[in-house]
């Protein structure tokens, strides 16, 4: 029997442990994903300019939930022009661990899209149901940034689901223009880059702009920023600064889990409310989040509304119920965890402030839940 450890990671998604031990083969025989181990994963790598790899163990439940999709996007995307390779390594096969650790393997699955016969590696973190995975991966092996026209291709990669980032220029040469592409080509795995010549194909902002300039896209607080410093660390930081929400939504809403995932892998310490956003009376609590958030804006608290709905997985994990929502935690930078259940909404902000002082204290004990 497979004895699998799998753990809330991020809550947004769930991997298996590389604990685990694995016990049953996979003997399904597929026909379009390329099997590799460690005697041919160089080898093959090193023939394609774009090949995607999945580590996998063969008990892992979310491993086997992904292979039929992975194997269907791997059938309709040899169709595609160039086709798309897709390949999987049974990571939990000893023979093939020093490959798994080499590529950064600390869960199953793990995905890279591997460029320029192995020697770039993303992460590729797209959907994982076979048109999602589809359409992820064509934009994956094209241009970084795709450039922007007409007002109709703007619609197609503006939406108010995802962070869209657009560049302005003058002309498609020069110092910023250049650095504008590097970086798309560095962060293209994590949002959609466009460029442009004319600033009024763009759904919102000023349109009479001429650039270099980066205008953002956002489906949260103020929709649009423009940015100017085209330095790279200047330009990453200020796109990973403003793709972060002021609060960020957990609910069931896959599109939201991206914003999730980036929440928990901040260093902040971690505020998260957890109320039933269905009931009257929520609105004042937001509101009152959403200040306090608002407050502590960049002073090292992240801030996260979870909907009761949504959230089983996290109440398990902290060991709250349902019945003392609404409820906060917050888990300081070293993991500390402060908990106050049956929250009204002028507790938030003393509450907060709490937190700040004994976290400064330091009076509080490693590892235990304390009830403020
Ligand atoms: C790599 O080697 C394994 C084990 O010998 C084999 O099953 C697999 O088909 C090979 N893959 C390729 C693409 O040659």
């Amino acid at each position: 029997m497979a004895r699998s450890v799998c753990v809330w990671f991020a809550l947004a998604a769930i991997v298996c442990s590389l604990s685990a031990i694995s016990a049953e083969e996979s003997s399904e025989a597929k026909e379009f994903v390329l099997t590799l181990d460690h005697s041919n994963f160089t080898d093959t790598v090193s023939k394609h300019d774009f090949i995607v790899v999945e580590f996998y163990a063969p008990w892992c439940g979310h491993c086997k939930h992904l292979a039929p999709e992975y194997e269907k996007a791997a059938s309709i995307l040899s169709k595609h022009d160039p086709p798309i390779f897709l390949a999987k390594v049974d990571a939990d096969d000893e023979a093939n661990k020093d490959l798994a650790s080499q590529y950064d393997v600390k869960g199953y699955p793990t995905l890279q899209i591997l460029r320029n016969g192995g020697k770039n590696v993303q992460e590729y973190k797209g959907p994982r149901e076979a048109d999602g995975i589809v359409e992820y991966l064509k934009k994956q092996s094209g241009p970084a940034s795709v450039e922007i026209k007409l007002t109709e291709d703007a619609s197609n990669l503006i939406d108010d689901k995802k962070i869209v980032i657009v560049g302005v220029f003058p002309k498609f040469s020069g110092e910023e223009f250049e650095s504008y592409m590097a970086l798309a080509e560095k962060l293209r795995s994590d949002y959609d880059f466009g460029h442009t010549l004319d600033a009024k194909h763009l759904p919102r902002g000023e349109s009479s702009v001429v650039g270099p300039l980066v205008r953002l896209f956002k489906p949260f607080d103020e929709l649009v920023v423009d940015f100017k410093d085209f330095k790279p660390e200047a330009l990453e930081k200020f796109i990973e600064e403003s793709s972060i929400p002021l609060v960020t939504l957990f609910n069931k809403d896959p599109s939201n889990h991206p914003f999730v995932a980036k929440f928990y892998n901040s260093p902040n310490a971690k505020a998260m409310l957890f109320a039933d956003l269905s009931t009257e009376g929520f609105d004042s609590l937001q509101s009152k989040y959403r200040e306090v958030a608002e407050q502590y804006k960049g002073k090292g608290i992240s801030f996260l509304l979870g909907d009761v709905e949504a959230s089983q997985a996290a109440f398990q994990y902290f060991g709250v119920e349902e019945s003392q929502v609404p409820l906060i935690i917050i888990q300081s930078d070293d993991g500390k965890k402060y908990f106050k259940p049956n929250l009204k909404a002028d507790d938030i902000a003393p509450w907060v402030k709490d937190f700040k002082v004994m976290n400064l204290v330091m009076v509080i004990k490693h590892n235990e839940i304390y009830t403020l």
